[in-house]
């Protein structure tokens, strides 16, 4: 018998996932924004057996519902502020089942995703104004990819940087390896997202060739202390090859002076990366535009749709000014793969690490198509406004100070109760359920980060989490409610 459901099976089993995804959507607002999970239900999922006999559809989507959608993670509500994980664009979750059905490999060849995936890279590219992702056979033109997330784009931007980087050496890299290489050093401050370090330690350079450079009073990377830091490891007899900056980081949102930074890049013969995972879309909000000058001058750019723009995860983009960077680290054509026409991009597998791709660009389409470029616009706005209001709401709280200005959407705040209240907070205020926000630590000072991505959050959302903070403060310290 036939493991495959009939057609009216799967059509009335896909009517119920539609109402099961309609009904989440519609309800997660009034549940609690997250709690822990009941032990047996833990235990339920974690000692799942194995099933020898089958389930139909209805049943899994029984499962589904009660197990699983009953559990989540939060990020789908308005009093959300966790890490940088937003709510899920509806038109990317309704592309995210017709992908599946799908079900292409976006390696390359001749079909529809493979040319929408182009398309939505142009687009990517072209919203936050870096050189248009075109590429063709003219050499040196720019180009990009769809990749899980910007930890995946960061390695594939820094390899194409180390790629580089031994070509001006006169080294063939991808032969020989790094031996024969004086070491390469890579510049970034203490608050570039942990990826990056993760990178350049998979590509064999080193987290000791990652210098730390210096910021400004504002969190912003130092372009005299880089410049400075090149030229010592330089008079060392060092390769300087690569500087990341970053347009928002994970801990406060602040975004680096690019065109400084790209001066000294040019003048040095430095790889200019920026890390926009979170934050290069603010660059859409007219009110904050002015902080991403000199952003396209980057040589490679990796950014999220999965983050402020809602694409449901997984969707990042590497963005690189020269395509043949990416494709000459990475293409290796298999005889079994030779005959394929190509077409003058090649494949979208010669320009990374996966062969067998998913059809992400489906998702990215759909959000952005759903929303157009002004819906965009207006989200990014209303959310950096959402966060400049939070901020003078902390500014305005004797319990609370803020640790970092606001640059895009993130407010980095504390509490006046001292690090460990401030360490004990996020976890304190997660499991009171009312909203959901996480911490970091700050220049050596435990911070609580809120990060606005949703912009169904209202004013009313950021009061709530005020409240709940001072709440569960008192509660730490034992001391009575003021109220
Ligand atoms: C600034 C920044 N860079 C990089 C990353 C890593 O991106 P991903 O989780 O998509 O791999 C994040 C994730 O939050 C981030 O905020």
């Amino acid at each position: 018998m036939s493991t495959t459901p009939s057609h009216e099976d799967f059509r009335n089993a896909a009517r119920a996932v539609a109402d099961l995804a309609a009904d989440h959507l519609a309800g997660v607002a009034d549940g609690p924004v997250w709690q822990p999970m009941a032990e047996a239900d833990r235990r339920a999922l974690l000692e799942l057996p194995l099933p020898e006999d089958g389930t139909p559809l209805d049943g899994l989507l029984k499962v589904i519902e009660r197990q699983v959608l009953s559990a989540p993670m939060g990020n789908g509500h308005p009093a959300f502020f966790g890490w940088v994980n937003s709510a899920p664009a509806p038109a990317g979750v309704l592309a995210t089942l017709a992908a599946a059905a799908s079900n292409p490999s976006s390696a390359g060849g001749d079909h529809a995703d493979v040319h929408l995936e182009r398309a939505v890279v142009r687009w990517i590219a072209e919203l936050v104004g870096f050189p248009a992702a075109v590429p063709s056979a003219a050499k040196g033109t720019p180009g990009g990819i769809l990749t899980s997330g910007t930890s995946m784009a960061t390695i594939l931007c820094l390899a194409a940087a180390r790629h580089r980087a031994a070509e001006r050496a006169g080294h063939d890299l991808r032969a020989d390896g790094l031996a024969g290489l004086p070491p390469l050093i890579a510049y970034a401050t203490a608050e570039t997202h942990s990826c990056v370090r993760k990178a350049v330690e998979l590509l064999g350079l080193g987290s000791r060739h990652l210098r730390t450079v210096a910021e400004d009073s504002d969190g912003r990377l130092d372009p005299a202390a880089l410049a400075e830091a090149v030229a010592a490891d330089r008079a060392a007899g060092l390769l300087p090859f690569l500087v990341v900056a970053s347009a928002g980081t994970v801990g406060t949102g602040a975004v680096d002076a690019f065109d400084p930074i790209a001066d000294v890049a040019e003048a040095e013969g430095l790889w200019l990366h920026v890390d926009g995972a979170y934050g290069a879309w603010g660059v859409l909000d007219p009110v904050i535009a002015d902080r991403y000058a000199g952003m396209h001058r980057a040589d490679s750019l990796a950014l999220d749709p999965h983050k402020w723009l809602g694409v449901p995860v997984d969707c990042g983009c590497a963005l690189v000014r020269d395509a043949d960077t990416l494709r000459d680290s990475f293409s290796l054509v298999p005889s079994y793969l030779r005959d394929a026409a190509a077409g003058d991009f090649g494949w979208f597998s010669e320009y990374g690490m996966e062969q067998t791709r998913p059809f992400r660009s489906l998702k990215v389409w759909a959000t952005i198509a759903h929303k157009g470029r002004a819906g965009l616009v207006a989200d990014i706005a209303r959310t950096t406004e959402l966060a400049r209001h939070l901020g003078a709401l902390v500014e305005a709280d004797p319990e609370l100070e803020l640790t970092a200005p606001v640059h895009t959407s993130i407010v980095a705040f504390r509490h006046t109760g001292g690090d460990a209240v401030n360490h004990d907070l996020p976890a304190a205020v997660q499991a009171r359920g009312r909203a959901f926000v996480t911490g970091a630590v700050h220049r050596g000072r435990e911070v609580l980060r809120a990060c606005l991505l949703n912009p169904a959050t209202t004013e009313a959302d950021l009061e709530l989490l005020l409240a709940e903070v001072r709440s569960a403060a008192r509660e730490l310290t034992g001391r009575p409610s003021a109220s």
